[in-house]
């Protein structure tokens, strides 16, 4: 059996891992993973790990990720770091609109739009993150939630842009909880994106764009949910944190892939 696209396993790691540590831990991800090429492997270590981590993962054929990033390009906007910055250390991926960073920082839909036509203009791939919470779901307000969200974070992106974008369905309360959406449940609203994608940038661009799921998965429930036709792939955070655990889910994806 074989996948649409390639999948992309990411990891998030959080505020988790110093410099060192980050090294370590991209070593033992690098030894487990970094080999083979059928698979997307993207690790996404705290600012100050970046370089440490960068420098392990351009050895292999891992990736590098950052978890958030500035919408201007530079000036005077104290402790942010800008997209030129993260692709000077051979950054590919920056995770944007996170649920922690829209709950704890403010973080709008049209912030997230901001970001990504930034990431975008500087070929950093945006992993945009969409998601309802537990009462949206409880009210019935899923196809909303996750519309707004995805058409806010897209403003202004063109159709030869979209190939490059990722979208990750997170719902708020699977996430970091242990409680999983089911494959159905995900693949429900997987299948809801690649619509609205195909609404702004036609089927056959929408047919390209990878859509994560994150939330609690781990090894255990891998084979499942990545087996459901519009789940591309996952964004990981505890068990990114354990490299057996995250290489487990690499493994998923490669028997999938093939
Ligand atoms: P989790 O986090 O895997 O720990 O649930 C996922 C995420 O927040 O990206």
């Amino acid at each position: 059996m074989s996948h649409a696209r390639k999948y992309l396993i990411a990891g998030n790691w959080k505020m988790n891992l110093n410099s060192a540590e980050g090294a370590e831990l991209a070593q033992d991800v690098a030894s487990l993973v970094g080999q083979q090429t059928e698979v997307s492997v993207c690790l996404s270590p705290t600012y100050t790990a970046l370089e440490s981590v960068s420098k392990v993962v351009n050895k292999s054929n891992l990736l590098l990720g950052a978890q958030n990033m500035h919408q201007e390009a530079a000036g005077a906007y104290t402790g942010e770091i800008s997209a030129e910055m993260l692709r000077h250390l051979f950054a590919s991926f920056v995770i944007l609109g996170h649920s922690e960073r829209r709950e704890y920082c403010g973080e709008t839909d049209t912030i997230v739009n901001e970001k990504t036509l930034a990431a975008l203009a500087a070929n950093l791939k945006p992993i945009v993150c969409v998601g309802e919470t537990l009462e949206e779901r409880e009210a019935g307000r899923i196809s909303e939630v996750i519309k707004t969200q995805v058409q806010g974070a897209l403003v202004g992106v063109t159709t030869a842009q979209a190939e490059n974008l990722v979208i990750a369905y997170e719902p708020v309360w699977a996430i970091g909880t242990g409680k999983t959406a089911t494959p159905e449940m995900a693949e429900a609203v997987h299948a809801e994106i690649r619509s609205l994608l195909s609404g702004l940038f036609g089927a056959e661009a929408a047919d390209k764009i990878r859509i994560l799921y994150g939330g609690s998965m781990k090894p255990e429930n891998a084979d499942d949910l990545l087996a459901q036709p519009n789940i591309d792939g996952g964004l990981i955070g505890g068990a990114a944190l354990k490299a057996n655990a995250f290489a487990g889910i690499v493994e998923s994806a490669l028997k999938l892939s093939k």
